[in-house]
């Protein structure tokens, strides 16, 4: 089990835009279960290659109450969406912290490669059609922070840096204390 660093807003790394992955093979599979391990530990639904600094199409979400129904999507395509839109609360693990509105699709259909590699096709409808939504902008470089105004979204930067700057004192603070 790896748990890899995940990059907080406004890292640029985020707005990278992720290429398809060309075979899933070891090296994929080894980032599907590091990715898996990380979303886990940090308690979230759903985590995308890019917040790891990895810039191919891979994601993974676990929107069961349980936390035991993995789905991994490689190289996800949205086959069709509905014109019924849901605006959610949303978070992100690259933007602790901050919670906000944000409109998706209400329903989705889905085509990805699996973890074996395969073709798999669902629909997907509530939260899991949201975190797929959002999970697959990560891979086109967007942060639902994006979807803001810009007033807002200014707010989020600032106090984004600011946390950011305390927690790099606080660990600077630890290190003189050694
Ligand atoms: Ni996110």
């Amino acid at each position: 089990m790896s748990l890899l660093p995940i990059l907080r807003y406004p890292d640029p790394r985020l707005h990278k835009v992720a290429k398809p992955v060309a075979a899933v093979d070891a090296r994929i599979r080894t980032l599907v279960d590091d990715m898996l391990d990380t979303m886990y530990e940090a308690d979230g639904v759903g985590l995308a290659a890019t917040q790891v600094d990895v810039h191919e199409c891979v994601i993974v979400i676990d929107t069961s109450d349980t936390r035991d129904r993995p789905r991994v999507l490689i190289n996800p395509v949205l086959l069709e969406t509905s014109d019924e839109m849901v605006l959610g609360d949303e978070g992100c693990l690259s933007v602790p912290t901050i919670y906000d509105k944000v409109p998706r699709h209400a329903r989705i259909s889905v085509r990805a490669l699996g973890r074996d590699g395969l073709v798999q096709a669902f629909d997907a409808e509530g939260l899991e059609a949201v975190c797929v939504q959002h999970e697959m902008d990560h891979l086109l470089g967007k942060v639902f922070v994006e979807y803001l105004s810009a007033l807002k979204r200014d707010r989020i930067k600032t106090k984004m840096l600011k946390k950011a700057r305390e927690e790099q004192e606080l660990h600077a603070n630890a290190a003189r204390r050694l």
